[in-house]
């Protein structure tokens, strides 16, 4: 089939790649000609694991095409599919619509022959029927179906989550579209779960689903407080918990606060969304009310190790909002960081693929470091902020012979609490009595 994919970010990108893997012939166009024009030259604009070979494989078997225009990616096309931006409006925190309501103009301009339209984007319930009426206004005569195709992919695994999704949700008020949809999804069939559902049930399954993950991080977080306090472990806790198969033992991992392009978008998104139909979502406010309060009170608690002390050199082990990526968007370790430059003019960050991301938000305000021992060399104390599986074989003997002071505070719960206390370490982790 003829695939239009409009949006080239994390997600348009690796789901692009995917169907083009699968034999469809796709294209996808992006208004940010830099963008297509690395791409075409056979560079990725994004970091994800395992893309870069794949990419390579179907741009040489002409199987994928990038371009700066709407009209030959859309003419022909079977399925247009819309994964442009959907940010949070600054002040508002709704999801703002701009980029979804310009593409559909754009798009229905050229729609030639029956054509479903998937909005592959977060967007909030309801947004199928204003594309519908957008194309409507746009062009009379087209003949196409508006469907809600929520994408699951979590960053760092988006090729690892696009071959092997937990769930394919067709948010479909047509028989028609259902049948090209089935038809390309087709080398799903009997490896995955298809749901087919209504339109407004598929928009609201995906917020429904982040701002359930996003609390069920909270939760963890908050657990992992009360261990603190009461002498318990919040790793014995979790893992408790999670031998129940009704709570499951994923998205159990203490930390600084979630973060990344979704999660912070879709909790208030979800929140403002539903306060517009009358509905106070009152764990989905809670849950960002505490999230943003913790990132302030993770800071204190390293400069609290450090005795405020501006002079004091901090090393700073991850940047991105987890492990696996090299974004930095609403990244809890970003914002950390932005604390402790607040109080501290001597911090040394290393991360293994964000300090391009990193450098673009805080600039020379730090130093950078080639590598973790780089950044710990003469540190009064390590931090670590995001969970890089490197951070978790740190050479311990090296670090304590190369620190100023072998103090370790570790916000991801990455090393172990009795190797490090064997290690002559001064440690903190999350959910243990210090
Ligand atoms: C999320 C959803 O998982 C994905 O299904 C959706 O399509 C997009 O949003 P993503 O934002 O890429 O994916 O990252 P995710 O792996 O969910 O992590 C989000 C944040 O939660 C990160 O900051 C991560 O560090 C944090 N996190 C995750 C925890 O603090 N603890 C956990 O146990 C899991």
């Amino acid at each position: 089939m003829k695939i239009a994919i409009v949006g080239t970010g994390y997600v348009g990108l690796p789901t692009g790649v995917g169907l083009a893997e699968f034999g469809n012939d796709v294209v996808c166009v992006d208004k940010i000609a830099a963008k297509i024009e690395a791409l075409k030259n056979g560079q990725l604009t994004i970091y994800e694991d395992g893309l870069e070979e794949l990419f390579q494989k179907v741009v040489k078997a002409g199987k994928l095409h990038f371009t700066t225009s709407m009209k030959e990616a859309v003419s022909g096309a079977d399925v247009v599919m819309l994964a442009v931006g959907t940010p949070p409006h600054p002040v508002t925190k709704e999801a703002d619509l701009q980029y979804i309501y310009a593409a559909a103009q754009e798009v229905a301009q050229y729609l030639d022959g029956y054509t479903v339209i998937a909005t592959k984007s977060t967007v909030p319930v309801g947004t199928g029927d204003e594309v519908e009426a957008i194309i409507k206004r746009t062009n009379p005569s087209a003949d196409y179906d508006v469907i809600s195709l929520p994408e699951f992919l979590r960053e760092g695994f988006a090729v690892h989550d696009f071959f092997a999704p937990d769930r394919i949700v067709i948010g479909a008020n047509s028989e028609r579209a259902r049948k090209v949809m089935l038809e390309l999804y087709k080398p799903f069939e009997g490896k995955t779960k298809f749901l087919l559902v209504g339109r407004k049930s598929s928009e609201t399954i995906k917020y429904a689903s982040n701002a359930f993950l996003a609390m069920k991080i909270h939760y963890i977080n908050e657990m992992a407080d009360f261990c603190e306090a009461a002498g318990a472990n919040i790793s014995e806790v979790a893992c408790g918990m999670g031998l129940d198969s009704r709570i499951g033992n994923k998205f159990l991992n203490p930390g600084p606060g979630y973060g990344g392009s979704c999660f912070p978008k879709d909790t208030n998104a979800m929140a403002q969304m539903a306060k517009k139909f009358g509905v106070h979502l009152h764990l989905i406010e809670t849950t960002i009310a505490y999230n943003d309060e913790r990132k302030v009170g993770m800071a204190k608690r390293v400069l609290s190790a450090v005795n405020d002390n501006p002079d004091a050199k901090i090393a700073v082990l991850g940047l991105a909002f987890k492990g696996g990526t090299d974004d930095c968007r609403e990244s809890p370790a970003m914002d950390i960081l932005r604390e402790l430059i607040k109080c501290s003019h001597n911090v040394c960050v290393y991360d293994p693929k964000a300090m391009n991301n990193a450098h673009q938000l805080v600039g020379d305000s730090v130093s950078y470091a080639a590598d973790a021992y780089e950044a710990a060399k003469g540190a009064d104390i390590l931090v670590i902020l995001t969970e890089w599986e490197e951070f978790r074989h740190l050479d311990l003997p090296k670090l304590k012979e190369i620190m100023k002071k072998p103090q370790v505070v570790d916000l991801r719960n990455m090393l172990c609490a009795d190797e490090m206390c064997k290690n002559g370490f001064d440690y903190c982790c999350i959910g243990l009595k210090h």
